[in-house]
């Protein structure tokens, strides 16, 4: 993405050097395996790019950029096994390449160096971003766990989604936002706006993530198409469909979503097709601009220039095309 190219560049560098060990292979070897497949970076150069917006040397949140990468790539790790997720990144997931043990233990680590990144700040900042880092890794977990309780529950609402969605994934993004202005020393209520642009947009990527799920191309998207469904995961598109569909495919996909096929090409199909016409696709995209919208009227409370404010928005927007 162009707005954030000018971070993207420098922190990968710095990624590239963030973890120096290498023994025992067994442990070292996935976390530079899952590093080098690449991935959007869209949360470090976030992190980057307001602590510059807040005038400060986007180069001081360098190892708060590192830090938030190598939590969220952790997630990812453990993540895959929980979804028993064959790909990432276009590549092979690691448990897969290695073992779930492996991913266990190599995710656990990469945890720690996460971590360790924070002792690179003065005593205050010190503190103020290991809270805020603890506090959201925490609600992370808890999202995670309500993501699995789902696949076998057959009564979430929508409201219990996107408190879901807000856990695992928005936090974070919220979090990499509000750590750039904590490093650039920027005012309580800047913190606290920026925090809640990113967690709106954080959701709206959730939302978005889940309609590429089953909508997406597999090349760009990197993850296997349908996925989502195999798990049966009780996502918007799917509350949505039981919802507002004719009764008749809404007990359909209710019965589709308590059974695991061997073979799940005809469910996967059938669920894409019920989800196209009852109106949940067309549904979740606008529940997607919903969200964006809500994060741009944020923008208004914040003390940045007008340019800068675009500049937010802007990338806003090419996020939710996932053009790059
Ligand atoms: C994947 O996040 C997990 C979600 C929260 C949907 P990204 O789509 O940011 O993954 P990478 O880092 O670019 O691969
Ligand atoms: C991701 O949710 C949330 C975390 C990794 C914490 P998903 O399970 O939808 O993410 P993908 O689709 O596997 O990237
Ligand atoms: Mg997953
Ligand atoms: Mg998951
Ligand atoms: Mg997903």
């Amino acid at each position: 993405m162009d707005i954030l190219q000018k971070y993207n560049q420098e922190f990968q560098q710095n990624l590239e050097n963030a973890v120096t060990k290498n023994e025992p292979a067994q442990l070292y070897d996935p976390i530079k395996y899952i590093l080098s497949l690449g991935g959007k970076r869209i949360r470090p150069a976030l992190t980057l790019m307001v602590c510059d917006f807040f005038e400060a040397s986007y180069k001081e949140a360098m190892s708060a950029a590192l830090a938030i990468e190598l939590f969220h790539n952790f997630s990812l790790i453990h993540d895959d096994i929980m979804d028993n997720a064959p790909l990432r990144r276009g590549q092979i997931t690691v448990h897969e390449k290695w073992d779930v043990n492996t991913g266990i233990l190599s995710g656990d680590a990469m945890l720690i160096l996460a971590y360790r990144f924070f002792e690179d700040y003065n005593p205050n900042q010190f503190q103020e971003l290991a809270k805020l880092f603890s506090e959201t890794a925490l609600q992370v977990c808890e999202g995670q766990q309500h993501d699995m309780d789902f696949e076998t529950r057959d009564d979430v609402s929508i409201d219990e989604y996107i408190h879901m969605i807000d856990h695992k994934t928005a936090v974070l993004v919220g979090a990499a936002m509000k750590m750039g202005a904590i490093v650039a020393n920027a005012s309580k209520s800047d913190k606290e706006s920026i925090y809640e642009f990113g967690r709106n947009l954080g959701i709206a990527f959730q939302l978005q993530d889940d309609y590429l799920d089953v909508f997406g191309d597999s090349k760009t998207f990197g993850k296997q198409i349908g996925g989502d469904i195999i798990a049966n995961k009780k996502t918007f598109l799917y509350l949505t469909a039981v919802n507002q569909g004719a009764q008749v495919q809404a007990d359909e996909l209710e019965h589709l979503f308590t059974i695991n096929p061997k073979d799940p090409t005809d469910k996967i199909s059938t669920v894409k097709e019920i989800f196209t016409h009852s109106g949940a696709a067309e549904a979740t995209k606008k529940e997607i601009e919903k969200y964006s919208n809500l994060a741009y009227s944020v923008l208004d409370e914040i003390e940045i220039s007008e340019e800068k404010k675009k500049m937010l928005r802007q990338f806003g927007e090419e996020l939710m095309l996932r053009n790059f």
